[in-house]
């Protein structure tokens, strides 16, 4: 399963990287603006620069046109930037042009597998499912992934899934257990993926009795 990060901070995208666990970096309208960057372009820039996998860049229009102007203006930054569109009929109608361009898309605020299945035939690269979202409002999210898998896999889709809006590492699990193409993972969650206690306690009792036999 290829990991990306969900987030705009460059710290965060900085460390995670160093880790090398990174194989991309999913961005939204509202994470750039909890960052406060006004030069959003600078900012994708500055990412692709940190890591060398799928950038996902949203754009803001909600009309076919002006979606695939502002996505043709972001696929110019970089190789690996992929156009975040909203899955509304005008974005379909986006994806369908951008993908017969060569355009990467990655198709978002996907809730139902209706919806994912008419992003596939758009020709979608990218469908993001939210699965916090959904468990938020006592739906089960990551049934939603099973779901989509088993439609993409009855045809044949090239369209990858995408698990957005995790909220904890069981997410991330059951994401891979169910073989899904990608999971975004926000930086609190990473972290939380690499702890266990077990580990902690057994590192310190290696380096307490490393230090008694030292000084015996
Ligand atoms: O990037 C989109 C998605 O992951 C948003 O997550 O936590 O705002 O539901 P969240």
């Amino acid at each position: 399963m290829r990991i990306f990060i969900d987030t705009a901070n460059l710290k965060e995208i900085k460390d995670a990287a160093d880790m090398g666990l990174l194989d991309g970096v999913t961005t939204n309208p509202s994470l750039v603006a909890k960052e406060g960057y006004k030069d959003f372009k600078d900012l994708l820039i500055k990412i692709c620069e940190i890591v060398d996998g799928d950038i996902s860049a949203e754009v803001v229009s909600t009309i076919s046109d002006g979606i695939v102007k502002e996505a043709r203006d972001l696929a110019k930054i970089h190789k690996n930037i992929v156009i975040k569109v909203p899955i509304i009929k005008e974005g379909l109608k986006a994806v369908k042009i951008l993908s017969s361009e060569g355009i990467k898309t990655n198709v978002t605020l996907c809730f139902s597998p209706s919806q994912a299945l008419l992003a596939a035939k758009a020709g979608a690269y990218l469908i993001s499912p939210f699965v916090g979202r959904l468990d938020d409002i006592s739906h089960d999210g990551m049934n939603l992934i099973s779901q989509i898998i088993q439609i993409y896999d009855n045809y044949g889709y090239d369209t990858q899934v995408l698990v957005a809006s995790v909220r904890h590492p069981m997410h991330v699990v059951e994401a891979a257990l169910m073989g899904a193409d990608v999971c975004t993972i926000p930086f609190k969650v990473i972290d939380q993926l690499v702890k266990h206690p077990l580990t902690d306690i057994g590192l310190q009792n290696f380096l307490k009795d490393w230090d008694k036999l030292n000084k015996s």
